[in-house]
């Protein structure tokens, strides 16, 4: 295990890039007070929406929270430990996977002919790939925030039974995760997490070459 952050050597970026989205980007719950916009992630998720999926079935959705009411019904459904963080973020996304995104698939995967009509009586299949591939396009979406300058604090304890049946009522959309976005506190001094750094895995824990 290491806490290593060596640099990356012939990058096609610069190196500044690799280290906001990565080796210096921390999991972050207190922000600065000010507005995270649609706008602001619209122009993420035009980016991050090229990253790919299988058959490319893209079956993320996101529920921007922002207004007082819809923050105090997704608060409602947090766990214990999570109900400040998300109380005092500038925007939280409850990002989600869409059980119906086989209705989308003429528009995006024309060269599958029958895509749709195959995925239509197999509701469990569905379920599986809309969640893995959502997954999939969260970190996607994740890296693309951090790319934009903002910061995130992702969040999986949550009620999400409790969540779907409220805020995401009469739709296919299930909760996967909920992500706090705003920007640095002025005062964070680059410091902006609640506890040190922890290591990751090296390279020999987590590969093998056959
Ligand atoms: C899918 C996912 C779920 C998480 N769930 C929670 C959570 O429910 N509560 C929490 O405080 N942190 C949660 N985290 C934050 C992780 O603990 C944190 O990202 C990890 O320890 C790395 O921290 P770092 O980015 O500061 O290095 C979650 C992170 C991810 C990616």
């Amino acid at each position: 295990m290491s806490t290593d952050t060596a640099p990356l050597t012939d990058l096609r970026v610069p190196q500044e890039v690799v280290d906001l989205v990565f080796r210096d980007a921390r999991t972050v719950n207190t922000f600065a007070e000010g507005e995270v916009t649609d706008e602001q992630v619209r122009a993420v998720w035009d980016v991050v929406r090229w990253g790919p999926t299988a058959m490319n079935s893209l079956p993320l959705r996101l529920l921007l929270v922002r207004s007082p009411e819809g923050r105090e019904r997704l608060v409602a459904h947090m766990n214990e430990g999570n109900k400040a963080k998300t109380q005092r973020a500038p925007l939280s996304v409850v990002v989600a996977a869409d059980l119906d995104f086989h209705e989308q698939l003429h528009r995006l995967a024309p060269h599958v002919p029958g895509a749709r009509d195959n995925f239509a009586g197999v509701a469990d299949v569905r379920a599986r790939w809309s969640r893995d591939n959502a997954f999939l396009q969260a970190g996607y979406l994740i890296v693309g925030l951090r790319a934009a300058g903002l910061h995130v604090g992702p969040m999986t304890g949550f009620d999400a039974p409790g969540l779907d049946a409220d805020l995401l009522a009469g739709s296919g959309w299930r909760s996967l995760m909920v992500l706090n976005v705003g920007t640095m506190p002025a005062d964070a001094d680059g410091t902006p997490a609640s506890h040190p750094r922890q290591g990751r895995l090296d390279f020999e824990d987590v590969a093998r070459t056959i």
